[in-house]
């Protein structure tokens, strides 16, 4: 259902891969409330094609952007402004990468020029991402930017790895930069922190399927899907979440504040 939530808004949605991509699902409801914006990906995964079938169902431009590059995020918030007609609303930061993960390093056998590069593409990006923005004073006053983390940032979970790290220091640089932002254009920065989701970053994590059901079964209201994530990013694209800022967003069914549900006490009962 449309609501026109974000009729006349302008945006930029980063890190839809595939159709499984939160920023997937983020781009086809910011399309259905009627938003004009551009979509970015790093260059080897726009080789992949499969935005390309995004961009033409949301009638939007595919400008490649690595989001650890200055160079390449200057020209993304210009393109985008000459293409869109003007300065940006709204800002989805929707990028996690971690070699060591990929690599199948353990948290405490690190490399650490893995450990730079997770911290860069995951992390650091969303200061990037502002810095950029905020130099070339490109989102309007009322934007709103939201970038997306998990609960391993407050949480120990083992294999999550040193995505935890990144993910810890994306919240602080969200609360940091919201203040500054916030001071200069009035424009919010929030994360939302998502339940585990079936999409190739999330299924990257060794374990993924254990946790994902572990997190289902601990939730009241069980596991929150990419969708009802994306529509939750809507909302704050929207002009009805003004005033929030600087906060983590906890979108995962209740898991955050539940201590233990009774399908899983009953699993060791003895
Ligand atoms: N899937 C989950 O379980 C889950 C849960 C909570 C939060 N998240 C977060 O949601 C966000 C989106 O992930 P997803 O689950 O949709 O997976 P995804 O694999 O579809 O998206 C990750 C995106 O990051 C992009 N990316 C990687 N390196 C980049 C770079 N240098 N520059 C620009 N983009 C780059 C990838 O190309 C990809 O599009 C991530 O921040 C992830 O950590 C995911």
């Amino acid at each position: 259902m449309s609501y026109s939530l974000l009729k006349g808004k302008r945006g930029i949605i980063f890190g839809a891969l595939d159709p499984n991509s939160i920023a997937w699902k983020v781009a086809v409801r910011a399309h259905e409330e009627g938003a004009a914006f551009t979509l970015t990906n790093a260059p080897v995964a726009l080789r992949m094609g499969a935005i390309n079938q995004l961009a033409e169902q949301c009638n939007a431009q595919v400008i490649g952007a690595d989001a650890t590059s200055m160079t390449d995020l200057e020209n993304l918030f210009n393109q985008s402004a000459e293409v869109l007609g003007g300065k940006v609303d709204f800002v989805l930061h929707s990028i996690g990468m971690s070699p060591n993960v990929r690599k199948n390093k353990p948290y405490t056998d690190l490399d650490y020029e893995y450990f730079h590069k997770t911290i860069d593409i995951s992390a650091m990006s969303l200061h990037r991402v502002l810095q950029s923005a905020m130099k070339l004073d490109a989102i309007s006053e009322w934007g709103s930017v939201v970038a997306l983390t998990y609960i391993a940032a407050q949480r120990v979970f083992p294999d999550y790895n040193d995505m935890a790290d990144a993910k810890s220091m994306l919240e602080s640089i969200a609360r940091s930069y919201g203040y500054h932002y916030g001071k200069f254009r009035k424009v919010r920065v929030n994360t939302i922190s998502q339940s585990p989701t079936k999409t190739t970053a999330g299924q990257g994590v060794k374990g993924f399927d254990s946790f994902f059901n572990y997190a289902d079964a601990i939730s009241p209201l069980g596991n929150a899907t990419a969708e009802a994530c994306a529509d939750y990013c809507i909302s704050l694209f929207s002009d009805l979440t003004k005033h929030v800022t600087m906060q983590n967003l906890f979108h995962d069914g209740g898991f955050s504040f539940t201590g233990v549900s009774n399908e899983v006490m009953d699993k060791f009962q003895s």
